[in-house]
């Protein structure tokens, strides 16, 4: 016989389109550990308060834990009639306990329970997130400690503009994923709040304990307000703004290994195991990781204005709308942790920095030019007077087809007095880098106390 879903004001089957159109079984079985796991607190709690008996709730809970094994053993395969991973759970849980699993829904709402099952995931997510950004920035620190002395040319406006320090460089990137870090964490602290025993959307006649579902599931808190419990997404979009923001990092450092490892730069060459070929071009090595990171980042940014969309017209509590929070939350997990393995693999073990090639292209340009200005301001010259003096050296040198460490002291007199012979040694690439000791600057002594400061961070929980 066929299941009867909704009460016995329905005479008639769904249209199986519309069935269809309605289910979320697709893919909110992805929610179903976190389903059981809210079905068994709240079957505790029901004993628990005398609302069934202590048996009852004991049953209850040895069913679900058997649909759980069932499903990891991977012989539980609802259909689309089930319409969502809920129901679908119950009807088996009856199938397994008989009439007795048609009381574990008491006091409970399908709207309350995906609130939590949704929260329950989420939490695990950001968790595993935060373990990999821990990774990730590892990583960079292993590659920065080994290139605080290795300099690479520094842009603005993509134009060469002054040396720093590889680690630095590096650095920059690990600074953005320690954000990144906290404030998963802070979103973990909104996330973890429990909605369930909210019930539909006004609360339960029935004299349950929130307070202690909410310790079963280790949640930190319960949602004050049942209408707002049940109907609250601002964690998810949370997570979807932060999700971003990694996602932002990933493509900028993307663009850069991109761009390094390109002819033009060559700062980079890329490995084997990470890079791939071209069907026709023989001579190609693609760097198909950063692209595709780059690329996957437009739909996480994509998933976050949809969610933002979807909630901004919603009245109070429950609408249908709300079962859009599920796809784009869980593809936007997906992406994320495929990006962060993918770049944390490439870093450690699919770049080489080629620093003979970086050596030479920190020491071809005009980026201590700002070295120049700056030893004429030490030496009293005001500082834009300074600045335009140097204006002029580049011009002339360059039309000479020299560098500024191609002048003579005399040349350099000539443009003022104040310049000696110390100002070849300034205008050293290694030198205009360790000069920049101010903190938080690329001097090689900040970099040091940077690196250490970096490690200690890692230490956090
Ligand atoms: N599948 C639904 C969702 O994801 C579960 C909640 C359904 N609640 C309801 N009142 N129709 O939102």
């Amino acid at each position: 016989t066929k299941q009867q879903t909704w009460s016995q004001r329905f005479e008639s089957a769904l249209h199986p389109a519309i069935a269809l159109f309605n289910a979320s079984i697709n893919f909110d079985i992805q929610l179903i550990e976190y389903d059981l796991t809210g079905s068994q607190a709240h079957a505790k709690m029901l004993a628990h308060t005398g609302i069934i008996s202590p048996e009852e709730g004991e049953q209850l809970v040895a069913g679900l834990e058997q649909i759980r094994q069932e499903y990891r053993q991977d012989k539980f395969h609802p259909g689309i009639e089930a319409e969502d991973v809920h129901f679908a759970v119950e009807r088996r849980l009856v199938e397994i306990v008989g009439d007795l699993g048609k009381k574990l829904h008491t006091a409970r709402s399908r709207n309350d329970q995906v609130g939590t099952d949704t929260r329950l995931y989420l939490r695990d997510q950001i968790q595993q997130i935060r373990e990999q950004l821990r990774e990730f920035q590892q990583v960079l620190l292993d590659i920065a400690e080994k290139n605080v002395e290795t300099l690479i040319p520094g842009y603005t406006h993509l134009q060469r503009a002054q040396p720093l320090s590889l680690a630095h460089h590096l650095l920059a990137y690990f600074h953005m994923a320690q954000r990144d870090w906290e404030r998963l964490g802070d979103v973990s602290r909104r996330v973890n709040i429990s909605p369930l025993g909210c019930g539909a959307l006004a609360g339960t006649t029935f004299p349950i304990d929130r307070h202690y579902t909410a310790k079963l599931l280790d949640f930190e808190g319960v949602y004050a307000n049942s209408l707002d419990g049940v109907s609250d997404r601002d964690f998810a979009i949370e997570f979807l703004c932060a999700a971003s923001l990694i996602m932002v990092h990933l493509s900028r450092l993307s663009e850069e290994v991109i761009l390094w490892a390109s002819e033009e730069f060559s700062f980079v060459t890329l490995k084997d195991s990470c890079a791939t070929g071209s069907s026709i071009m023989p001579q190609k090595k693609n760097p198909d990781v950063p692209e595709l990171v780059r690329g996957k980042t437009g739909r996480v940014f994509g998933h976050l204005q949809a969610m933002l969309v979807m909630m901004k017209g919603l009245p109070l509590a429950y609408n249908k709308d709300l079962q859009e929070d599920k796809e784009g939350l869980f593809d936007s997990v997906v992406t994320v942790k495929a990006c962060l393995e993918a770049m944390t693999i490439l870093l450690q073990e699919g770049l080489e920095f080629r620093t003979q090639r970086l050596a030479e292209a920190v020491a071809e340009d005009f980026s201590n030019a700002t070295d120049v200005g700056d030893y004429l301001a030490a030496r009293g010259v005001p500082f834009r007077e300074a600045y335009n003096l140097v204006g002029k050296v580049v011009k002339t040198s360059i039309a000479a087809g020299k560098l500024l460490k191609d002048l003579t002291l005399e040349e350099w007199q000539q443009l003022h007095p104040a310049f000696a012979e110390d100002i070849y040694q300034a205008i050293l690439p290694q030198q205009v880098v360790a000069a920049r000791n101010s903190y938080g600057g690329t001097g090689f002594a900040q970099v040091k106390g940077a690196l250490l400061s970096a490690r200690a961070q890692m230490t956090a929980k």
